[in-house]
């Protein structure tokens, strides 16, 4: 087996083709998990990254993202003694830090507990949640809104909308070119990407789903609707309206991973009034 590194983003589709390889509906990320949150954030973090590869017979059987201080890991089931290496590895840059997992992935939360690290009871987690595609509800938006999907040539107007949902938490850090590299990173479609347009033309409520198709499995990542657009179900219709082109390319269910702690509790209201349903959750692991 050999060990190798790279430095900043550039490891996207090697990383995806293991999770496409070992997903199953107990694993942490999606393919879509990995496009969004490498390209989103390359821009203003990416030299702060650090990712190794374990492969062995030509097969990456694992890989870890220390970003910096916290590990994202996937592990082949079928090589959970990795994770013990995975962890090392990111163990020797970070002593301190943490990592998540998803509480079914109890290989890799029985290889955290072996080098020491806890479950951190009081930390943010997030819930997996599912909906089968056979019965969504009917898309509506009030007269003068439109929904549509996103085109390519869209990407200031996606970015300025990605912005605006995020805003009141903060003023968001994504700019046209963080968004430019999510909208060009496998496997997003424009026709995945859904936007509720405002009677004067601006991009309401955005949704954005990434399609895994060997598993004709959607994740839904991100869904946000600008503070002046609220409580007006366009979030919940522009959704909808991703999840049914999500059903005419040949998915049957898809999923979406808000946060499960009543800190934030938004979010997945939103997606559980349209039908999803929560499952496992994930947990924070951390060295003390
Ligand atoms: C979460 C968010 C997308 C909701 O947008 P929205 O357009 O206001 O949501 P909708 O009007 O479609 O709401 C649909 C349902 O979701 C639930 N919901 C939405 N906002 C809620 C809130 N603030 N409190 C409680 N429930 C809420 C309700 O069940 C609502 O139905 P109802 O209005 O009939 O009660 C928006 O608040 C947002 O962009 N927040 C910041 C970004 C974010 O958290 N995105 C989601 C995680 S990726």
């Amino acid at each position: 087996m050999q060990r190798y590194e790279l430095a900043g983003a550039d490891a996207v589709r090697a990383m995806q083709e293991l999770v496409q390889r070992t997903w199953s509906p107990r694993s942490r990320l999606h393919v879509g998990d990995v496009a969004w949150e490498r390209a989103v954030n390359s821009g203003r973090r990416g030299d702060t990254w650090r990712t190794a590869f374990w492969e062995d017979g030509g097969q990456v059987v694992a890989w870890g993202w220390a970003e910096p201080d916290h590990l994202s890991l996937v592990v082949d089931p079928g090589r959970a003694e990795v994770a013990g290496d995975v962890i090392n590895w990111f163990q020797d840059l970070h002593p301190d830090g943490a990592c998540s997992v998803l509480e079914d992935e109890t290989q890799l939360v029985d290889a955290l507990e072996k080098a020491g690290y806890q479950a951190d009871d009081e930390a943010p987690f997030f819930t997996h949640h599912r909906i089968e595609l056979s019965d969504l509800g009917t898309p509506v938006v009030p007269d003068g809104f439109m929904l549509r999907h996103a085109k390519p040539d869209e990407v200031q107007k996606r970015a300025a909308a990605h912005r605006a949902a995020w805003s009141d938490l903060g003023p968001s850090k994504v700019t046209d070119e963080d968004m430019a590299a999510v909208m060009s990173t496998w496997p997003y479609e424009s026709e995945l990407d859904w936007v509720v347009e405002a009677p004067n033309g601006e991009f309401a409520a955005t949704a954005l789903i990434w399609h895994d198709k060997v598993h004709g499995i959607g994740l839904v990542e991100p869904v946000g609707c600008a503070p002046a657009y609220r409580r007006q179900g366009l979030a919940a219709a522009v959704n909808l309206a991703a999840l049914h082109a999500l059903r005419d390319a040949g998915a049957k269910a898809a999923m979406v991973c808000p946060r499960g702690d009543d800190a934030y509790p938004t979010a997945r209201a939103l997606y559980q009034s349209i039908g999803f349903r929560p499952g496992a959750r994930s947990k924070l692991y951390v060295r003390r």
